[in-house]
């Protein structure tokens, strides 16, 4: 399916609706709620069976998913701020937390579920500006390059910040 072109217009979300969808291990959707397909202009027909970069916005750097796939595949939870695109080439930008589905008698990992949610304007001010840096280094340097960066950029907040809790810290915060 082409890519629709991005336009810079904001959806405006419910603060108090989640948008919910869930994978199979290898990451391919298998459920969406009502509110995905609702914001995100896609049908469960065209949702089911593809990756969730169906809904990768352009401005989103390489590095946030390469951290969330390593610390998911480590067996860990994860939260993260994410800015998608919709079909119509809007975007939305919401704080996700991305939580393993295992297998209740084995505990193989079974896929993943994603609950996602509104941010506050101050939230949103703070990650873009980090993201378009991320963006622009990966542009001239690489993942390599703008991972580094961030883990410079965490470095400095303190000693035991990483990308998983900062993006906590940031939620709590603000
Ligand atoms: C449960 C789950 C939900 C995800 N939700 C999103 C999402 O809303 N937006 C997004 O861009 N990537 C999401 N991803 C990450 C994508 O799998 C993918 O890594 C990302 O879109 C980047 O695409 P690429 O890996 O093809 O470059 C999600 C992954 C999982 C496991």
């Amino acid at each position: 399916m082409q890519k629709p072109n991005p336009i810079d217009e904001e959806i405006k979300l419910d603060p108090k609706r989640y948008i919910v969808s869930e994978t199979d291990a290898k990451g391919k959707i298998t459920y969406a709620n009502d509110y995905f397909m609702e914001v995100s202009g896609y049908t469960q027909e065209e949702l089911i069976g593809q990756p969730h970069s169906i809904v990768r916005h352009p401005d989103m750097p390489k590095v946030v998913f390469k951290l969330l796939w390593e610390t998911l595949k480590k067996g860990k939870n994860i939260n993260a701020v994410v800015k998608n695109l919709a079909k119509d080439g809007r975007y939305y930008w919401i704080f996700t937390e991305f939580e393993i589905r295992r297998d209740t008698d084995t505990g193989e990992i079974i896929g993943y579920h994603a609950s996602r949610k509104t941010i506050s304007k101050h939230v949103i001010e703070i990650i873009a500006e980090l993201y378009k840096e991320l963006l622009a280094i990966e542009k001239s340097e690489g993942v390599d390059a703008s991972e580094k960066y961030l883990i410079a950029f965490l470095k400095e907040k303190g000693d035991d910040v990483n990308f998983a809790n900062i993006m906590e810290e940031i939620h709590r915060f603000y």
